[in-house]
């Protein structure tokens, strides 16, 4: 069974790239994955503070606050999920502060080794990405984390995009965009297109 771990990345409930996410998330699940869903907005935890636990003994994340389970989940998972809408021309802080902590899954010696990382090479990453701006935008954000994602053993990595789309509710007139999120989410668990 193919199992999807989704991390909500907007600091906004039900917001756009909630209702996208979700779009992809109820779609794999109808197709038979097993999917977790996490807020990242319910969730105290810090970005990564360059511990080195996870380089210097420790496997794992060494801060052990509540994103700790979440890490766990993108370890199990065999698609993740970030949904984040564009903040200041980027990602959410709260889901870059996320996205740093994927530094635990690198081995000590990633820089040099032929397995860079814990996660293996077989995942798949997916970017929801919403914005308010128009399509010419932003379109090279998951080029942009690209070297880091593919070190991380995500070698198939994935984009769904909502552009335009502003106020609570804007991307649900945005048919292009759900049908994306549904095709790409029956092929990613084998359901079919
Ligand atoms: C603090 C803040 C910064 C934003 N910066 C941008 C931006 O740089 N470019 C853009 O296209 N939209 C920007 N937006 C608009 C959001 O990306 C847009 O409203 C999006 O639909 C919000 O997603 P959500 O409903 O999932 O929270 C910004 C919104 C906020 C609140």
């Amino acid at each position: 069974m193919t199992r999807v771990a989704c991390l909500l990345g907007s600091p906004r409930a039900g917001g756009n790239s909630d209702l996208l996410a979700g779009a992809f998330c109820d779609a794999a699940g109808e197709a038979g994955a097993s999917v977790e869903q996490f807020a990242l907005r319910d969730l105290l935890f810090q970005g990564c503070v360059s511990l080195r636990h996870c380089k210097t003994g420790g496997e794992t994340c060494g801060l052990g606050d509540d994103l700790n389970p979440v890490l766990s989940a993108v370890a199990e998972a065999d698609v993740v999920v970030i949904a984040t809408p564009i903040y200041f021309c980027n990602m959410s802080g709260l889901a870059k502060q996320a996205l740093d902590r994927f530094f635990s899954f690198f081995v000590p010696d990633y820089v040099t080794a032929d397995v860079p990382s814990r996660l293996g090479r077989n995942k798949t990453f997916v970017l929801v990405q919403v914005q308010g701006e128009g399509a010419d935008r932003y379109g090279d954000l998951l080029d942009q984390y690209g070297p880091a994602l593919d070190k991380l053993g995500f070698q198939r990595r994935e984009l769904i995009r909502a552009s335009g789309v502003r106020e609570i509710g804007d991307v649900l007139a945005r048919s292009d965009a759900l049908q994306q999120a549904k095709t790409l989410a029956r092929d990613l668990t084998g359901g079919g297109v």
